[in-house]
């Protein structure tokens, strides 16, 4: 596994926990993809250049740094990459947002595209893909593709749960695509699931099934 960056603070670690467990309802569930999707943003934004500007404290006139560079722009992969969103957005307000519409096959685990609206500027921006799950790495690494294809070269990639498998595939077909995520569980079962993982998270967070 290459370009993976685990993100093994404590409360991340927590908060993960209790998603995992199946006993957590719908709004507890959507909380807590929220909140560790500001911590994680948190971190996946920790290099982004800052540049120094002159400011007027009431007190003295003060050099001081503010964010400078490229732009970011975050993509959510529907569903279930929706409730990462609201967490990015309190960190990054002035994020744009577009949106890739995928859905896995249940029989050949092939993801399927329905929608993709991404910012006008988007080849401007540093994009951050969403997703809560990189399972078979189907839908990421297609998702990544769709991306590249309109001209967009910064592309990071931010799950809650990944598999090695999953990790690996982004790796060999986009080894320029760094993967931030909370854990790497160790398998899929035979329907593709992560194994422990957490189940379906777009069920999981719109309380369908
Ligand atoms: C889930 C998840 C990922 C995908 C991961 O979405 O949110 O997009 O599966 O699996 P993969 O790595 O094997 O491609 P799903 O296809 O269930 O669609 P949904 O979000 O609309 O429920
Ligand atoms: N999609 C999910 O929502 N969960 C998994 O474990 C795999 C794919």
């Amino acid at each position: 596994m290459k370009n993976v960056f685990i993100f093994d603070h404590p409360l991340i670690q927590h908060k993960v926990s209790l998603l995992r467990d199946k006993n957590t309802d719908t709004k507890e569930f959507r909380e807590l993809v929220s909140e560790i999707s500001m911590l994680m943003g948190y971190e996946v934004t920790r290099n982004m250049p800052l540049k120094e500007v002159e400011i007027e404290t009431p007190v003295a006139t003060a050099k001081a740094k503010v964010i400078s560079g490229k732009k970011l722009g975050i993509v959510p992969i529907l569903r279930a990459g929706l409730g990462m969103v609201d967490g990015m957005l309190k960190l990054l307000p002035m994020a744009k947002v577009g949106h890739i519409g995928l859905y896995r096959d249940p029989e050949t685990l092939e993801p399927v595209e329905y929608y993709c609206k991404l910012p006008v500027d988007a080849e401007e921006r540093d994009i951050v893909i969403l997703d809560p799950m990189l399972a078979t790495g189907g839908s990421a690494s297609a998702a990544i593709r769709f991306i590249k294809e309109k001209g967009i070269s910064s592309i990071k990639l931010m799950c809650l749960i990944a598999s090695k498998e999953g990790i690996e595939r982004v790796n060999r077909e986009h080894p320029d695509v760094e993967i931030y995520c909370a854990c790497v569980d160790e398998k899929l079962n035979d329907h593709g699931y992560i194994v422990p993982g957490l189940g379906d998270a777009g069920d999981r967070l719109f309380g369908t099934k």
